[in-house]
């Protein structure tokens, strides 16, 4: 079987309508072309108008689904208000968030303006939340529950990485906030939980995580354990289930798609892994003559 096969059964998603911020390119735009071929309705939206028009024809036409395009800086919270009103008028009422919008760019700290910090912690921590709680207090508001919200995290979540600390911090608190409102809003039929994608190639991060020859000079497959990158669909696959209500009895989870790239980098001894096999018996020896010393 191949990894990049489409896993869920058909109609897995049929009378869903999902909202996928930042659904008009990359990683978003596959989750959204998954999400309509398993029957959903999808809302996209990002800051570029013509942008999200123009995907959402392609991938009206490509899975005979029905999406709608709408522009909102989910920095700024009457937009996300007027997302939430605009997504409900379209199709009566809205099941899934995603949250997926993100900024970023490598550069040392000590480089960036306060103004450069604060955009991307608007962007994708400040974005979460205003989509979180917009939605949240609509769905509440209304008494309609089985909802579902998927945050899209990385897993520097956690470890934290050097050269995008803006994107590490707001990602932290992003995976706070699905945690706490796992519990929180739980009584009000929500369901929180994340996805950490590790390297998936796309445009959008590639330009400003690797710009230049640092694609040749780092090149991410290397600090995989599979030695590869992720395919697409291997990730609109676990969203599409996580969406989905096959996934039901999952809350407050984050769950890593990365072929093991983080770990590699935590385990202190995973460097040994360059250990040539000759060199081991040698090394054996020497460990076995310390016997009884
Ligand atoms: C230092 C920079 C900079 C850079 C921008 N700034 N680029 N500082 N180095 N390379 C500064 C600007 O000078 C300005 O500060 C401030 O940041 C805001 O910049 P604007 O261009 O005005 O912001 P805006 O138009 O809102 O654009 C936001 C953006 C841009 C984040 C800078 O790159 C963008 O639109 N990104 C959206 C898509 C994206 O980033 N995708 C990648 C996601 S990848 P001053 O002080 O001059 O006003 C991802 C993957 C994680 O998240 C894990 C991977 C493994
Ligand atoms: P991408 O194509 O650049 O996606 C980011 C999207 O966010 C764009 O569509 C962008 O659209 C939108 N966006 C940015 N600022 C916005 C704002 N203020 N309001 C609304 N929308 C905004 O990059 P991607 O790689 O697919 O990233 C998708 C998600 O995966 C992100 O959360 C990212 O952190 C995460 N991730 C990616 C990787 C990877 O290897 N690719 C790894 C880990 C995590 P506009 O510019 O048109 O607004």
């Amino acid at each position: 079987m191949d990894y990049t096969q489409k896993m869920m059964q058909a109609d897995a998603l049929k009378g869903k309508t999902i909202v996928v911020t930042g659904g008009g390119s990359g990683l978003g735009k596959a989750m959204t072309a998954y999400f309509l071929e398993l029957g959903a309705n999808v809302v996209i939206s990002s800051r570029n108008q013509e942008k999200i028009d123009l995907v959402a024809k392609e991938l009206c036409e490509q899975t005979g689904g029905s999406v709608l395009a709408v522009p909102c800086d989910v920095r700024h919270y009457d937009q996300v208000e007027a997302l939430v009103k605009k997504a409900c008028e379209a199709y009566g009422s809205v099941d899934v968030l995603v949250n997926n919008a993100a900024g970023n760019f490598i550069s040392p700290t000590e480089r960036l303006s306060s103004n450069a910090f604060d955009t991307i912690i608007d962007i994708v921590l400040k974005g979460t939340k205003n989509c979180t709680l917009a939605f949240g207090k609509h769905w509440i508001a209304q008494k309609e529950t089985q909802k579902v919200v998927l945050n899209i995290v990385t897993t520097y979540a956690w470890t934290g990485s050097a050269y995008v600390v803006p994107s590490a911090t707001a990602k932290a608190g992003v995976l706070a906030m699905t945690r706490s409102l796992a519990v929180e809003w739980a009584k009000y039929g929500m369901r929180f939980n994340a996805i950490a994608p590790g390297p998936f190639p796309t445009k959008g991060a590639w330009d400003r995580l690797l710009p230049g020859n640092l694609k040749e000079q780092f090149d991410l497959a290397k600090k995989v354990p599979l030695k590869r990158v992720g395919a697409h669909q291997e990730l609109a696959n676990l969203a599409a289930y996580l969406v989905s209500d096959f996934s039901a009895y999952i809350n407050g989870e984050v769950i890593t798609i990365d072929g093991g790239e983080w770990l590699k980098g935590a385990g202190q001894f995973n460097l040994l892994e360059d250990i040539p096999e000759e060199l081991w018996d040698m090394l054996e020896a020497m460990i076995r003559a310390k016997k009884g010393n």
